[in-house]
């Protein structure tokens, strides 16, 4: 098992991937995306006595800040159709996972962030996390099925708002609206969700798989497509070159509907 980006330790059964770009917050680039697809998709299942999986991120400071930005430089839509149709794919390996995946989100989860955390089945938070959907401050829309989890965790009076205005909200927010499972100290997410998961692994695991089967089921995939649809449509606007130059050069970016 060879990854860029993530660092894989094996708790006796309970695996903990750490998402490892501390400089750059974690930010999802093409190397992490990869190195997730290799894992669910792949290492995975060859794991023996695999009970679940944590996620979390290097450093005190973010779990995922978002897509890297560093590299919209020169997408078109069809790289922008790639790309998000890429994260549809891994994000889906996750939420199909047959073992229970758990977000240990200890700081910003902010676009792909956030929408990472949510396409695990359970999410623990520290105190100091923050969670949005800050895409159409790039003048984009979030690319990794954003705006279809978010409905189906906080309904759509919530997302509608925090995905129109980019706003962040901490935990409080965050668990009164249904988003998140359990709020703790600094430290204790990794802890809380391998608690979590080891009361989980007494269970039957053909019961398990199969709760996670039916839950996902609930859910229509044609909101997903038309998701991939409008990001690569955004993404070939100048509002959205101008966001992620903007973003880059540390200024507020000047939108005109182009
Ligand atoms: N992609 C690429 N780089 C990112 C990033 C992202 N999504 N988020 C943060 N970084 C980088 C910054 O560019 C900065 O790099 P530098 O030190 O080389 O300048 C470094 O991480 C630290 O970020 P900085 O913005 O200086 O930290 P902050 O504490 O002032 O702000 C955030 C933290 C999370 C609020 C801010 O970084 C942010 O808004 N990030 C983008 C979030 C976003 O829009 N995500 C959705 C992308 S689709």
């Amino acid at each position: 098992m060879q990854y860029e980006n993530l660092l894989v330790e094996n708790r006796d059964g309970i695996v903990v991937l750490t998402i490892n770009r501390p400089k750059a917050l974690n930010a999802l680039n093409r190397g992490t995306l990869a190195d997730l697809r290799q894992f669910f998709g792949k290492d995975a299942l060859t794991i023996e006595g695999l009970k679940g999986v944590i996620i979390t991120g290097a450093g005190d400071k973010s779990f995922v800040a978002g897509a890297d930005i560093s590299e919209f430089n020169g997408l078109d839509a069809q790289a922008g159709l790639d790309m998000s149709q890429n994260g549809h794919d891994i994000f889906f390996l996750i939420e199909k996972f047959t073992k229970p995946v758990i977000a240990a989100v200890n700081g910003f989860a902010l676009g792909g962030g956030c929408e990472l955390a949510m396409s695990c089945h359970l999410r623990i938070a520290v105190e100091k996390a923050r969670f949005g959907q800050p895409e159409v401050n790039l003048g984009i829309i979030p690319g990794y099925g954003g705006t279809q989890r978010l409905i189906q965790y906080i309904g759509k009076t919530k997302a509608l708002e925090l995905l129109m205005t980019g706003d962040m909200i901490g935990v409080e927010e965050a668990y009164r609206l249904g988003l998140l499972n359990h709020v703790v100290p600094a430290g204790e997410e990794v802890n809380k969700a391998m608690e979590i998961l080891t009361k989980i692994a007494a269970k039957a695991p053909i019961a398990i798989q199969k709760v996670i089967e039916c839950v996902n089921t609930y859910f229509s995939a044609e909101g997903f497509r038309r998701e991939v649809i409008e990001f690569a449509n955004t993404v070939k606007t100048e509002d959205f070159k101008e966001g992620a130059a903007a973003f880059l050069e540390k200024r507020a970016p000047k939108f005109q509907g182009k």
